[in-house]
């Protein structure tokens, strides 16, 4: 089972690199513990969306595992694994210590360890100190060892893994160099950098989208609370002012930016300040819910339709997504709530059945599907006459987070 390069941990992240490898000519080995990921891909379909992937597994071929050990058939092994954060305001590296513990007796000279997925500052010579101290490796000349984080956003990997920079953390003298061997098989350049550098580079690109979008929403919040507009203040700001614009609020988490604070608040120089970052968007979809009861009053036996279960737009990913915690804070309020997401795999129902004789409608996922006004013209027709429109994310253009139906539709009726 010979091979260029492993990869273990066939997700959102790993599938598509093992992929996009395949498809540069390198033999690939892909592993994986969970035997359906491993099945649907034997099967050539694709367990999740990303745009491009399926045509690539059609045209590729894997050699599939569940075995880590299998993964020592490669000079380059890839770890793609995931990386949550624990309630401990610290990384959790189950994942990867389980997998490092398995390759240990399998690791021979020559061989390269390269850390793709998220990680706290420190880990990289964590993992390269574990390989010294349980092995009697010389990282950097005896084996190879590096962090080249995933930096591409979902539904774009195919596009971005030829331009975005491609960062190389390399521990020891000569890591960086043997992985950017590896990642010279795509176009995108090359930047060599220490491992922490590459650490926080990774962390602080998600910290500062994370902290981008808190601004917009505690506008948003504060706004309310002076009765003021909010899409109207962002206008006032970003106009014709060239020193940088605040961002538009919305429900803003997902599997990477909710935990990824979470590495840097481990050790931060200034705790809470993350936190208070993620409180923020956290706070969302109460205060949505509170905007709807003060408007509505008691939500019990109202009908509730939510438009969106992903994290964010034209995904099918829903891991963090806030429009989930959203939907709990609706039926502790004993509203009846329907859901309507036309692309994740949790079972949804309808638009016409989530909308239907709905007291009111939140847009919680800004899908391109809601964008517009056919989708506010069926809310129109199908849901109750008074039907509150809550749009964060201005799907329908009206610039009103809380705005009846009719409201929105005069607001948005071309001139
Ligand atoms: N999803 C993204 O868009 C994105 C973007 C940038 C960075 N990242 C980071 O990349 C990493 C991976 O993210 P993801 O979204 O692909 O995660 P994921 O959960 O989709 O994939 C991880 C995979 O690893 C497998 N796995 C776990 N333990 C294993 C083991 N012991 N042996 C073999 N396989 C094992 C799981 O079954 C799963 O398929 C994370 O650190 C994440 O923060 C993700």
């Amino acid at each position: 089972m010979s091979a260029d390069v492993s990869v273990i941990g066939l997700g959102r992240v790993g599938l598509p690199l093992a992929l996009s490898f395949a498809d540069r000519g390198l033999r690939v080995i892909g592993i994986d513990k969970d035997p359906d990921r491993l099945d649907a891909v034997r099967a050539g379909t694709m367990p999740f969306a990303e745009t491009g992937a399926q045509e690539v597994l059609d045209r590729v071929g894997l050699t599939l595992s569940d075995r880590v050990a299998d993964a020592a058939e490669a000079d380059h092994i890839v770890l793609t694994l995931g990386t949550p954060a624990l309630s401990h305001i610290e990384i959790d590296l189950r994942d990867i210590r389980a997998v490092l513990d398995a390759l240990l007796p399998v690791l021979r000279p020559g061989h390269s360890l390269i850390l793709r997925s998220t990680i706290a500052p420190g880990t990289t010579e964590f993992v390269a100190g574990y390989l010294e101290k349980q092995r009697g490796f010389d990282v950097g000349r005896d084996i190879f060892v590096a962090h080249a984080p995933e930096r591409i956003a979902a539904g774009r990997f195919f596009e971005e893994i030829d331009t975005l920079p491609c960062i190389i953390g390399g521990a020891g003298e000569e890591s960086g160099e043997r992985v950017a061997g590896l990642f010279s098989a795509f176009h995108a350049p090359i930047v060599q950098t220490s491992p922490v550098e590459a650490e926080l580079a990774k962390i602080w690109t998600n910290i500062l989208r994370y902290a981008t979008f808190a601004l917009p929403n505690l506008l948003m919040m504060d706004c309310e609370q002076h009765g003021a507009n909010v899409f109207e203040v962002i206008e006032l700001i970003n106009r014709d002012y060239p020193r940088g614009g605040i961002k538009t609020p919305g429900l803003t988490a997902g599997t990477c930016l909710r935990k990824d604070f979470a590495f840097s608040e481990e050790r931060s120089n200034a705790p809470g300040m993350l936190l208070a970052v993620s409180r923020v968007n956290e706070s969302v979809p109460l205060f949505l819910v509170e905007g709807i009861k003060r408007r509505l009053g008691p939500l019990r036996e109202r009908k509730v339709g939510v438009l969106g279960l992903a994290f964010k737009a034209d995904t099918d990913d829903e891991r963090d997504s806030l429009s989930h915690k959203l939907v709990r804070l609706l039926e502790r309020e004993l509203a009846d709530v329907a859901v309507h997401d036309p692309h994740v795999a949790t079972p949804t129902q309808s638009f016409e059945d989530a909308v239907a004789d709905a007291d009111v409608v939140v847009v919680a996922t800004n899908h391109s599907d809601y964008a517009g006004p056919d989708t506010l013209r069926a809310i129109q027709r199908a849901a109750a006459p008074d039907c509150l429109i809550v749009d964060p994310w201005n799907a329908f253009g009206a610039a009103q987070v809380f705005a009846y139906a009719a409201e929105v539709a005069a607001l948005t009726a071309a001139p």
